[in-house]
C-alpha cells in the first residue's frame, strides 16, 4: 500500500494509473477504522482497479463545542487494517495541505434545504464542512466511483445532491450499515461509551426496529409512533435529538402514500451522540 501525504504526489501516482487505463474508487474516512469502513473498501475494490482510502479528520465539519480534539486518531492501526485488505493507496493529508488558507478562508460548497433538517438542524454548518471536503477530495482524486455508508443517511443524500447539482462526474455507491452483533451501528464514536452506556446503546436500533414492525402491521399514525418512540428512548436513558419517519427519497416527513420510508434518529447517551436509521418498504 502506498501511503501518500501530499496532493501533488497523489496526483502524480493517479495520472500514471489512469494512463494505464485503471479505474479509480475513492473511500473518504476520518480514520479510526472499524469493520463498517472496511466494508466500504471491499465494495470499492469490486468497482475499480485502484482504491484510494483517505484519512482526514476534517476540522471544518466540527463546530467549536464538538469533539474535534478528542476524535480518535489511530493511524498505525488503520494502516495495518488497510494493508491487510490490499488497499492500493492511503491518502492522509495534513490540515495545511487541505486548507492552506485556513478552513474559514476557503471557498465552500453549500447544499441548500436538505442540510437544514435532522443533523443539519442540530449541527449548524456541519454539512458545509462535509460537502466542501468531499468536493475537494473528488477534485483531487477524479475517481470514477466513491463509496459512502448508509449509516450517515443524510450525509449520503447531501453528497448525492451535490454531485447532481454540480454535475460532478463521479458515481456514488451507498453501502448498507454494518452493525455489532447486538444491533448497534458501528461507529468511531462508540469508543466514547462507558461500559454501562455500551449495554444501553443497542436500544436505539431496537426502538427503530419496533417502529418498523408497527408500520408493517399497518399502523399509520406516524406522529403517535414517533412520540412514543421518543419516550422509549428517554426511558432507556437516551436524550433524543430527533426521531422521524421520513420519505426515503425526500428528506421530508412521510405521508400515508409513501411506500418506501426511512426511520432516522439521533440521540445522546451521556455526551456521545449516536445516529441510526432503518429502511421500511410497505409494498
Ligand atoms: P467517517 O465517520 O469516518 O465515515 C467514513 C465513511 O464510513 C462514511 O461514508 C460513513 O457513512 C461510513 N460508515 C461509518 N460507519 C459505518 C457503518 N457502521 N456501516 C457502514 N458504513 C459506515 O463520514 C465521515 O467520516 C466524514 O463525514 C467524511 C465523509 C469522511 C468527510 O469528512
Amino acid at each position: 500500500m502506498l501511503v501518500i501525504h501530499t496532493i501533488s504526489e497523489l496526483q502524480k501516482e493517479l495520472k500514471q494509473r489512469r494512463q494505464a487505463n485503471q479505474s479509480i474508487a475513492l473511500v473518504p474516512t476520518m480514520g479510526n477504522l472499524h469493520p463498517g469502513h472496511l466494508q466500504l473498501v471491499s465494495t470499492a475494490q469490486q468497482h475499480a482497479e485502484t482504491v484510494i482510502v483517505t484519512i482526514f479528520v476534517n476540522p471544518t465539519q466540527f463546530s467549536a463545542h464538538e469533539d474535534l480534539d478528542s476524535y480518535p486518531r489511530t493511524f498505525k492501526d488503520d494502516c495495518q487494517k488497510l494493508e491487510s485488505l490490499n488497499t492500493d493507496i492511503l491518502f492522509a493529508p495534513s490540515i495545511d495541505e487541505i486548507y492552506p488558507l485556513g478552513g474559514e478562508n476557503t471557498s465552500h460548497v453549500h447544499v441548500p434545504n436538505i442540510t437544514e433538517v435532522l443533523c443539519g438542524a442540530s449541527r449548524p454548518g456541519h454539512f458545509d464542512g462535509v460537502t466542501t471536503i468531499v468536493c475537494k477530495l473528488f477534485n483531487i482524486c477524479q475517481a470514477d466511483v466513491a463509496v459512502f455508508g448508509e449509516k450517515d443517511f443524510q450525509q449520503l443524500a447531501v453528497i448525492r445532491r451535490m454531485v447532481d447539482d454540480l454535475n460532478i462526474p463521479i458515481r456514488i455507491i451507498g453501502e448498507p450499515i454494518v452493525r455489532e452483533a447486538d444491533g448497534l451501528a458501528m461507529s468511531s464514536r462508540n469508543g466514547y461509551l462507558s461500559e454501562e452506556e455500551r449495554i444501553v446503546a443497542p436500544r436505539l436500533h431496537q426502538i427503530l426496529q419496533n417502529i418498523k414492525q408497527l408500520i408493517l402491521t399497518r399502523n399509520t399514525d406516524f406522529k403517535a409512533i414517533e412520540s412514543q418512540a421518543k419516550k422509549d428512548l428517554l426511558e432507556a436513558g437516551f436524550k433524543p435529538d430527533y426521531l422521524h419517519i421520513y420519505q426515503l427519497n425526500e428528506l421530508k416527513p412521510a405521508t400515508q402514500h409513501n411506500k418506501e420510508l426511512i426511520i432516522v434518529a439521533a440521540a445522546f447517551l451521556g455526551s456521545t451522540r449516536l445516529i441510526d436509521n432503518v429502511y421500511v418498504n410497505r409494498i
